[in-house]
Order: structure tokens, then sequence, then C-alpha cells
């Protein structure tokens, strides 16, 4: 017969936007149990009142963001057993305002989607559209994103400096990469890229790539091209010199 798993010891940060404290609750170590589980064991037997949000479960719908013994994480995805002899910290996120426990505010992120130039398709193109292998395959990692906001939660230039006025995250850096490099997209996003969305603020931390739950290269693959692009619109003096002479 499998060793009974040991009781594991979590502590929930419970409060509001006025304050709040740390309270520990004991759960009971079941073997595959995440820390959704537990958070959903303490509101059952403990804790009624404990704000949790969640919905699938199964790292799809990006609602249970939390941070983990301080590191940015899906609640669902992340089992008991990583902390096995250790207490569990379960905390909000530390970048967005909170509402009550664990659940956090994260409005600001639909207002800055709100503010991104649209896919344009070329007017003329041709349908069904045609389109080489290679080119869906370097946006495909970014259509993974599930908004779960860990990025965000993580980078300093939001979560410590407040740039939310001046800087749209890395979550909105791919997705205004996975438009710029649609092949068929004719929208002029670089200006708001550069202004709007603030990428100059990024200085390749790569935090963000390390908590993402979906694995997306979002420093290499989607803000280093980026900021390519906009080097060379703004930055080179040929373009710079062409663009004065056209006024
Ligand atoms: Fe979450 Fe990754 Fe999307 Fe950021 S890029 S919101 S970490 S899934
Ligand atoms: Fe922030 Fe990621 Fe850049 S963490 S600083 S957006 S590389
Ligand atoms: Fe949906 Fe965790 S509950 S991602």
């Amino acid at each position: 017969m499998a060793e009974p798993t040991p009781p594991s010891w979590v502590r929930v940060w419970r409060g509001s936007s006025q304050g709040g404290e740390f309270l520990d609750y004991k759960v009971p170590g079941e073997p595959g149990m995440v820390v959704l589980d537990a958070l959903l064991y303490i509101q059952a037997n403990y804790a009624p009142d404990l704000a949790i949000r969640w919905n699938c479960k199964a790292a799809h719908c990006g609602s249970c963001s939390a941070e983990i013994n301080g590191k940015p994480r899906l609640t669902c995805k992340t089992r008991l057993s990583e902390f096995e002899g250790q207490i569990i910290t379960v905390a909000p996120m530390r970048a967005f305002p909170i509402i009550k426990d664990l659940v956090t505010d994260v409005k600001w992120n639909y207002e800055v989607l709100k503010k991104i130039p649209p896919f344009q398709p070329q007017p003329d193109a041709k349908e069904p559209w045609t389109i080489y292998q290679r080119d869906i395959e370097r946006a495909q990692e970014f259509h993974r994103c599930i908004e779960c906001f860990l990025c965000q939660d993580v980078c300093h230039v939001l979560r410590t400096h407040r740039k939310m006025a001046e800087f749209a995250g890395p979550r909105f850096l791919i997705k205004l990469a996975a438009l710029e490099m649609h092949p068929l997209d004719t929208g002029q996003r670089l200006e708001f890229i550069k202004d709007a969305a603030g990428i100059g603020y990024c200085n390749i931390t790569k935090c963000c790539t390390e908590v993402c739950p979906e694995q997306i290269t979002i420093t290499d693959n989607a803000i280093i091209p980026l900021k390519e692009r906009v080097a060379d619109e703004f930055y080179d003096p040929l373009r710079w010199l062409l663009r004065k002479l056209r006024g």
C-alpha cells in the first residue's frame, strides 16, 4: 500500500486593499494535489469567505494566478509535492490592486488591449488566404497566451516602477508581435509600439519568459524582434534623413 502523504501547511494572504495578514491552514496531503486543491479545501473546511479566482483547473483559463513562495504561478498547475517539508505561501499578484484575499483587479490589462491597433488584412488578398508554414510557425506560440498576466506581474517595469501609463507589458508586446509578424497585415504599429506601448522600458531581463506557464519565448521571439523593427524605423540615420526630406 502507498505511504500516506504528510499534511501540508499553507500560508494564505487574507485581506483587502486596506491591508491584511498571512494565516496558516493545515491541509491533508493527497497524491497529485495542486495548490488550488489546497485553497478549495481551506474554503470548504475553514474559511468559506476565502476569495480566490479560478475556472478551468486545467491551466487553460488563466484566472488562478497568484504568487506561490514568492514566484508568480498558476495555482492549478503547481503541485504541493514540489514543496515537501516547507510551508507553502500563497499571496496575490503584487502588480495589481487587491480586491480581496487572492483576487486582484486586472482590468488595466483589458484597457491596454483595447488600444492596440487591430489586424488589417491586405484589402486585395485572395481568399482563402495562402500563408507560408514558416510564417505560421513564427507567430504560433504567441497565440498560446492564456492571459494569466503572470508575465505582467513579474516584470519590474510594472511591478516595481509602476509604469502602467507608459508601458504595455510583455503580454501585449507578444500580441503586437503576432500582429506585426502576420504576413497579410498592413497595419502601421511601430509608432504605437515605441510611444504608447513603451517598448524602450523593457531592458530584456527575461523574467517574463521564465514565469510564462505556456512556455512562450516572450523576450527572444517577440520583444527583441519588435525592438529591432523600432530601431530600424526610428533610429536608422538614413531613414531619419529620408523622413526629414519627405516632410
Ligand atoms: Fe500568461 Fe504567458 Fe500570456 Fe504572459 S504570455 S499572460 S505569462 S500565458
Ligand atoms: Fe519586463 Fe520581460 Fe522586458 S520581464 S523588462 S518585459 S524582458
Ligand atoms: Fe484555469 Fe488555473 S483555473 S488556469
